[in-house]
Formats: structure tokens, sequence, C-alpha cells
């Protein structure tokens, strides 16, 4: 089976109401490929009136940023999946590196997240990566492996084919270092071939493994043309529409 080429933009915390609308209005009146699928990870606030931009244009999804653990409750200021669903969400970006450090969000509880968001079909859009320490020392291949196996790999096969996974390097993001297109590929082939152990080579071959870190124009092609690189995840690059749309014009 081919595997989705996807490229998704996380506007992180950037746009208010307005600037949102004009920035989604303005990608949308650009040229998308057909072959390429394009997520657009907004702000809660925004969620709602770009669902309604985005309606017509199937090949543009709406995603969030982040979701909670558990169904509904008192959780002041928590968002959980059954909301996004309701406003159209169909991705959600879980153990973002800026939510593992800032929120110290740990496996277990990602494993927790993934499990409730599959829960509302929605589709995890699971981050994985090293910081430069880790990287340093050699260790960051075993590294990945345990963020997986912690929060993905208890998830039954047809479970885990709704995961896209993003493999974000710390090191290069916001940063304006990127991994080079090989390091790249030779993380995203050791994350499929860990797939492949665990689900099997039909479902390692299906499984979208997009690459984030100071991802721009001017690289993307590059690393979008090594084997086991299906897309990125963009943040700063994702703010400007005439730069997400040639990104997303890299393949
Ligand atoms: P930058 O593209 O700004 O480096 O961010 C990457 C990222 O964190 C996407 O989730």
């Amino acid at each position: 089976m081919k595997r989705r080429q996807i490229v998704a933009g996380n506007w992180k915390m950037n746009k208010t109401y307005e600037e949102g609308r004009e920035l989604a209005q303005s990608i949308l009146n650009k040229f998308v490929p057909e072959e390429t699928h394009v997520i657009i990870c907004t702000p809660y606030i925004h969620l709602k009136s770009i669902h309604n931009l985005l309606k017509e244009v199937s090949r543009v999804a709406l995603g969030a940023q982040n979701c909670h653990q558990e169904k509904s409750g008192a959780f002041t200021g928590e968002t959980s999946p059954a909301m996004l669903k309701s406003v159209g969400v169909k991705y959600v970006i879980i153990g973002h590196s800026e939510r593992r450090a800032y929120f110290s969000e740990s496996d277990e509880l990602l494993a927790s997240k993934v499990d409730n968001a599959l829960a509302h079909e929605l589709r995890p859009i699971f981050c994985c990566g090293e910081d430069l320490a880790i990287r340093e020392s050699g260790t960051h291949a075993q590294f990945v492996e345990n963020q997986l196996k912690s929060s993905l790999f208890h998830l039954s096969e047809s479970a885990f084919k709704n995961i896209v996974i993003a493999y974000e390097p710390i090191w290069a993001i916001g940063t304006g270092k990127t991994a080079s297109p090989e390091q790249a590929q030779e993380m995203h082939a050791h994350i499929r071939q860990l797939i492949k152990q665990k689900y099997g080579s039909e479902v390692a071959e299906s499984t979208s493994i997009l690459y984030g870190g100071s991802c721009k124009p001017t690289n993307a092609k590059e690393i979008f043309g090594k084997p086991d690189v299906d897309g990125g995840l963009i943040g700063g690059a994702s703010l400007k529409a005439e730069d997400f749309i040639q990104i997303v014009n890299s393949f």
C-alpha cells in the first residue's frame, strides 16, 4: 500500500482570530497537488471557523495541537477529544517536545492521550525526537525507540494504523539547524523497522513518518526526497502561506 504524503502545519501559539482566518484562506487559495494531504493544526480558538472554510476542500484537514486524556469533567482549561471532534477536527498532535518539556507530559500520560484520541476517532500525529545531549551521546536511536514503545506499542494493529508519526529532533526545532536529509532518513528507517518488528511489513510500509525541525522551502525537497520521509510537520514556515505552500509542493 502506498502511504500518504503529508504536510502538516503546526501554528503553535500564534495568530489571533482574524490573522488565523486570513492565513487559512490564503493557504486555501493556493494550489495543493492531488497526491498530498495537507493538515493545518491551529490553536483551539480557530478550529470552528477554519473548519467552515475547509469544508469544501477535501485534501486539507483540520488538526488540534493537544487534547486531554480524560473524556470530560472538572479539568479547568482543558479540551477533550469529543469536543475537538465536534468542531470538525480529524488529527491531533500528541507528544510534541514543547508539551513534554514545558508541561511535563510523560510517556505514560501520552499513551493515555493517544488512547483517548483514538477512542474518539481522532488520528494522533505522535511526535518523538531527542535533544542535543542525547544526539551527541549517540543514544538517539534507543531514545526514540523507548518513546515509541512507551506511548504507542501497546496499541492493537488496527488502532496503530491510525497513527501518523513525526520525528522532530529537539535540537532542530525553531533553531534554524535542520537535521541533514541523511540523519532524517536514518532515523525514519529505524522507526519503520521498529514498526515492522511490532506490527509487520504491511503496517510499517503504510505508516506515514513526517520530519519536523526547521523545515523550510529551501530544504524540504531534499528531505522529502528520502525514501522513508513521507512529509513534514512544519512550525515557523507554516505561518506564511507562501512558504507553507512551497513546502507542500516539494515532493
Ligand atoms: P519549526 O519548523 O519552527 O522548527 O518547528 C517544528 C515543529 O516543532 C513542528 O511541530
